[in-house]
């Protein structure tokens, strides 16, 4: 009984910190975006259709966590949550688009191609790219240059090829293929783990190099473990919770964990992963209480 008082009081306090935060994030999201009446104002209308008003802000709060152990410069820790985000609601504008996934809606909204067109969800997913790099690279934002290129330079990889641009060129090449775990691994780390690892380092960015290893050692865990949930939540969760279409992955002949391992190796395999994150945070104490309560909710989340 004191236990589960005790758990649903941590899960309480994790939840009014998250729901801080998300607050707080979209706040600075809508600073950095253009207004609406801004020439050319469907563009940025769509921008900030697609960026403001949903969406679980895991990669924000990844940053907020992990800037937490590092004691990341606030300003920095905004920069990078808005930074990522950003090419994270790129990321989701091209997957649905007709060309990729073909999904009409996205956050419960129409996705932003059935909203406006798909000239503008084109524009949109690159605007919100060159915005992100933007204001990462404000010339005032950081003291330390060394520190703000590197980070430039962890966004840069994560978004590009070798990162979550590359994950979708795999995921659309195999449509109709079954792929060994090894390959669904890897187009997994890429597609989603990348911009994630991507979101806990910048948060890190000011760390030692023992904290860094360890944010990275987890992320790469977590990561992993989140597109895992999200393979898992596509069967078993119903499109208005999910706010997207369920069953998609299915329906588009996708491998996921789910068709390669089954539901219940897909739940065992994420919660290996959510276990081996936990350990990497071994050497640190409540500085990383948030992180190890953020991996909860990746594991446990209902869309
Ligand atoms: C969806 O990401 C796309 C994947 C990488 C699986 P999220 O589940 O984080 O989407 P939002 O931001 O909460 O809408
Ligand atoms: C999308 O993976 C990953 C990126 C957008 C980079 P999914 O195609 O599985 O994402 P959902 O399920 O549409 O959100
Ligand atoms: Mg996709
Ligand atoms: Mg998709
Ligand atoms: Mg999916």
């Amino acid at each position: 009984m004191t236990n589960t008082n005790m758990i649903d009081k941590s899960e309480a306090d994790f939840l009014v910190w998250a729901k801080q935060k998300q607050d707080h994030i979209e706040i600075v999201l809508d600073e950095a975006l253009p207004s609406k009446t801004t020439a050319p104002e469907m563009l940025h209308d769509a921008m900030r259709y697609s960026l403001l008003g949903g969406g679980k802000r895991v990669r924000a709060l990844l940053c907020y966590a992990a800037a937490e152990l590092c004691a990341t410069d606030a300003p920095v820790v905004d920069a990078a949550a808005c930074a990522v985000e950003m090419i994270h609601a790129y990321s989701l504008v091209h997957d649905d688009m007709p060309c990729m996934d073909n999904d009409d809606l996205r956050r419960g909204k129409p996705s932003c191609h059935k909203q406006y067109d798909d000239a503008t969800a084109l524009l949109v997913g690159d605007a919100l790219q060159s915005l992100a790099f933007d204001v990462l690279s404000t010339p005032t934002l950081c003291t330390n240059a060394n520190q703000q290129i590197s980070m430039l330079n962890i966004l840069a990889k994560a978004s590009g090829s070798s990162g979550m641009a590359g994950g979708q060129a795999i995921d659309l090449a195999s449509i109709g293929k079954s792929l060994t775990q090894t390959e669904l691994e890897t187009m997994h780390q890429l597609k989603t783990g990348a911009l994630i690892q991507a979101a806990a380092l910048l948060g890190a960015s000011s760390g030692t190099r023992e904290q860094m290893s360890a944010v990275m050692l987890y992320a790469e865990h977590i990561g992993l473990a989140f597109q895992v949930v999200d393979d898992i939540l596509d069967v078993e969760a119903d499109t208005s919770t999910l706010g997207k279409t369920a069953g998609k992955d299915a329906d588009s002949s996708k491998p996921t964990y789910v068709t390669i391992l089954g539901l219940d190796l897909a739940k065992k395999l994420a919660d290996q992963l959510y276990e081996t994150a936990i350990a990497a945070l071994a050497p640190f104490d409540e500085d990383a209480k948030h992180l190890r309560e953020l991996a909860g909710f990746i594991l446990h989340r209902s869309f």
